[in-house]
């Protein structure tokens, strides 16, 4: 710790009394940590400084907004961790390894939890307990137990809020989709085809790493899938009420002959079709090779381990409060990566197959074709964005930290709210798969599904 404006928590509250005596001027602050600091920069702690943690949250945002913001602390539970993503951000905070002790000595005023998907839950209600905001990665969380620990701190929690950084929902070709929807174009919607394909280069890789193991990520039905039911949520408007779901490990995994710990030292390297070399990414090398020490994660895992226990094919229909009805399925070793996703409605059909990443060209833009019933097809054509998951990102942070007031017309913030109901059909999936039965969202959590999504 080497940061001298540090102060302790019970002088910050000593002064907070000071400060913000008088509702007027807490009504007129943004925070209560801003009232201590009225002339800083937004105060950020980020916990959790992996990949995204130290990349996209981290170095991306220092860069883009530091002349609004301020990152004043990091935590990693590998403190290697977050001694190397504060090179890497460039940031001059200190470090922790327990997350209390970041907030009560650096008060922040929001805090951006980045760790593995089975952890955010700890640090979302301690932050809210401790009067921060909260801007959580995606999923939310991975069960229904965690997730009534987020919705009990959010009721506890005087005015804090949270974000769900639902970042797909910012990319201009999802956003035009959601525009026409608005607009009926299509008529009324009546159901949804849903087909999403990782390749065996991105889809593997969720297989070599901790989203491995059900307790870390919830299955891909939450780490991955929660964008894509966040996004059908989104688009039709309206909370899901029941899911069926079928799902099975028949490809990576036990489903091999041979396997070791990883690739690095793997004696397979030159018959293994998915040996991946990671030793030809610095960055990867340095965050997570050099802090091998500290909690043995190893990152570049076999894809064959025999304890993966999540599933490698998924489909699933679900029922929307609404009526509106889903077929979607997610596959994990196919050749080409994307999606395809149809919506039908009284008076046509909306159809879009994204390309991701394929063996053959492709068009420089995105094209979304309409075709009426009894009449024409129509198609849009909208400029490919190459950047973070398609443009994605870098919207969704400027709404986050530049504009958060700008009036939000397509309804792409995502609150907790929302955030649950993408985490609930995963929830809901695997149970249905476990069980074999028609599981319903409402005997899930405190939250019953309505027919329109509710407005803030
Ligand atoms: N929105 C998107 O498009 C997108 C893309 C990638 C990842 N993510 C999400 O971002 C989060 C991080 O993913 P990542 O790819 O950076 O993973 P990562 O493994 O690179 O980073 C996770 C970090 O959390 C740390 N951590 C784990 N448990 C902790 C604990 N109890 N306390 C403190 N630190 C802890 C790990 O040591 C690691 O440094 C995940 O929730 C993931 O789902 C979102």
């Amino acid at each position: 710790m080497d940061d001298k404006n540090t102060i302790t928590r019970r002088e910050f509250v000593a002064n907070l009394a000071k400060v913000t005596a008088g509702a007027a001027i807490l009504s007129s602050i943004p925070s209560a940590a801003h009232a201590l600091y009225p002339n800083s920069k937004r105060r950020i702690a980020i916990v959790g400084t992996g990949h995204r943690g130290s990349g996209m949250w981290g170095k991306d945002v220092l860069q883009a907004y530091g002349d609004i913001i301020e990152i004043v602390g990091l935590c990693d539970v590998n403190k290697g961790r977050a001694e190397t993503a504060k090179k890497l951000i460039g940031a001059s905070c200190p470090t922790f390894t327990n997350f209390e002790e970041m907030i009560q000595t650096t008060n922040p005023e929001t805090v951006i939890v980045t760790t593995t998907d089975g952890t955010h839950h700890t640090f979302i209600a301690k932050a809210l307990e401790l009067g921060c905001d909260v801007i959580t990665e995606k999923p939310m969380t991975i069960d229904e137990d965690k997730l009534k620990i987020i919705l009990d701190a959010q009721k506890n929690s005087k005015s804090n809020k949270i974000i769900v950084a639902h970042n797909y929902r910012y990319s201009p070709t999802r956003g035009k989709i959601k525009e026409l929807l608005m607009q009926e174009r299509i008529g009324r919607l009546t159901s949804v085809d849903f087909h999403w394909y990782l390749n065996v280069n991105h889809g593997a890789d969720y297989f070599r790493r901790w989203h491995r193991l059900r307790e870390n990520s919830g299955s891909l039905l939450n780490h991955k899938a929660s964008h894509h039911f966040d996004l059908l949520n989104w688009w039709i408007n309206s909370e899901p009420a029941t899911v069926h779901a079928f799902g099975a490990l028949e490809f990576y995994g036990k489903n091999h002959e041979y396997r070791h710990t990883n690739c690095r030292p793997c004696p397979f390297k030159e018959k293994c079709q998915f040996y991946w070399d990671m030793t030809k990414d610095k960055r990867l090398m340095d965050l997570y090779a050099a802090n091998e020490q500290y909690d043995g994660y190893l990152r570049d895992g076999c894809v064959w381990k025999e304890d993966i226990n999540i599933f490698d094919k998924m489909a699933e229909q679900i029922q929307y409060a609404n009526n509106v009805q889903v077929s979607y399925s997610l596959t994990t070793y196919s050749p080409y990566e994307g999606y395809r996703i149809a919506f039908n409605g009284t008076k046509g059909r909306l159809d879009f197959w994204m390309h991701e990443k394929q063996p053959w060209p492709i068009d420089d833009f995105d094209e979304l074709q309409i075709t009426d019933n009894f009449g024409k097809e129509e198609y849009i054509r909208l400029p490919r964005i190459k950047t973070g998951h398609f443009g994605g990102d870098d919207s969704m942070k400027d709404k986050i930290f530049k504009n958060p007031n700008a009036p939000d017309i397509l309804r792409q913030a995502a609150n907790m709210r929302e955030g649950a109901m993408a985490v609930l059909i995963g929830v809901a999936a695997r149970k249905s798969i476990d069980t074999k039965k028609v599981i319903s969202i409402a005997d899930l959590s405190e939250l019953v599904p309505q027919a329109v999504t509710p407005v803030n």
